[in-house]
């Protein structure tokens, strides 16, 4: 088998709030609703999946952190109950997968291959990280497609956000490597949410949708401005204004998964169908498409050559707050530091 396909890549952030709202049977508590214009959003997602028909959903998440290497997940069924340690009173969610455990050994062979440290996840009982449960669940909760998950590392956080950066697009290419390899054909979820800054306290009805709104102004301005570039395919402007994009709105692309996805795609100048955008504690959330499949791009030919992600000079070793020993969840991380002094300083976002 060979040649295979990229037949779309999303742009799918994992806010456990949205499957809260939505009270699947698999997730514990109930909600009154909230958020539905980015649920409305999953629900054009859910559509073009159904229409596309791939063989596997390839997921790259900020919360499953690895220390040391890029991680992939490798047991052939995986179950159990997936906690937001920040939420649980919002996401207790019971899940049952099947992982593409062929396509994951040759992820993890070929980026060990371009240079990375890679290594296939084979614990049983591993507990799946709340981001990866959250996209797949928004994006296909029928959970009747074979997966492949892939760890975040730390190095953006670890080095510098170029360095890091670096590390994804590599990754990116060897998922493409890979693809081609076997033969899949693909869809590609790239599990982070726009700006990050958030607030701090929950209402008391965490779906009082009063309460929701960009944390500032600045955050909702750099939002716009990165969609109406991809809406208008520019991104190669995308990908200059990235490392400054990440160091004024904590976003949280700069743990990687946006450059994996747009690096395995060969980073196509292509628009982006914007399905819906929504703030989620203040934090900028976008779903999006881009649609190889329609675009007569999805076939894998030749490895790609891309191009690297584009330097921050003298970004980033400013890790969110924790730093190294930062949990496995977001919406701590940022916690001090953004409020403490993270603002993004007036004028940016322009
Ligand atoms: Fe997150």
């Amino acid at each position: 088998m060979a040649n295979g396909e990229i037949l779309s890549g999303f742009l799918a952030p994992h806010p456990p709030h949205l499957v809260y709202a939505e009270n699947p049977p698999q997730n514990e508590p109930r909600s009154e609703g909230g958020w539905e214009q980015l649920r409305w959003a999953y629900e054009k997602v859910r559509e073009s999946i159904d229409e596309l028909r791939p063989d596997v959903l390839m997921v790259h998440s900020p919360h499953w952190m690895t220390q040391l290497g890029h991680h992939v997940l490798g047991v052939r069924h995986l179950s159990g109950k997936s906690v937001d340690p920040i939420f649980p009173n919002l996401f207790r969610y019971t899940y049952d997968l099947e992982v593409d455990v062929d396509l994951a050994e040759a992820c993890a062979e070929e980026a060990n291959g371009m240079g990375l440290l890679s290594k296939v996840m084979r614990n049983p009982n591993f507990r799946v990280d709340y981001g990866t449960i959250t996209t797949l669940h928004l994006a296909r909760p029928q959970w009747d497609i074979p997966v492949v998950g892939f760890s975040a590392n730390n190095s953006p956080y670890y080095l510098n956000t170029e360095e890091g950066l670096d590390e994804m697009d590599k990754l990116g290419r060897a998922t493409r490597r890979a693809l081609e390899r076997t033969g899949r054909r693909a869809v590609l979820l790239a599990s982070v949410t726009m700006s990050h800054l958030h607030y701090r306290e929950e209402p008391e009805l965490p779906e009082d949708m009063h309460f929701e709104r960009p944390f500032n102004h600045d955050s909702y301005r750099w939002d716009m401005r990165m969609i109406d570039l991809m809406r208008e395919g520019r991104m190669k402007e995308v990908f200059t204004l990235l490392p400054q994009f990440i160091d004024e709105t904590f976003a949280e692309f700069k743990a990687g998964a946006f450059t994996w996805m747009f690096a395995a795609m060969d980073y196509p100048e292509l628009a982006g169908e914007l399905y819906g955008f929504g703030n989620v504690i203040g934090t900028g959330n976008a779903v999006m498409e881009w649609n190889l499949a329609k675009a007569g791009l999805s076939r894998i030919s030749g490895s790609g050559q891309g191009h690297p992600p584009v330097p921050t000079p003298g970004d980033a070793d400013r890790p969110f707050a924790g730093g190294l020993d930062e949990p496995a969840s977001d919406w701590a991380n940022t916690g001090p530091r953004v409020y403490g002094e993270g603002a993004p300083p007036a004028g940016g976002g322009r």
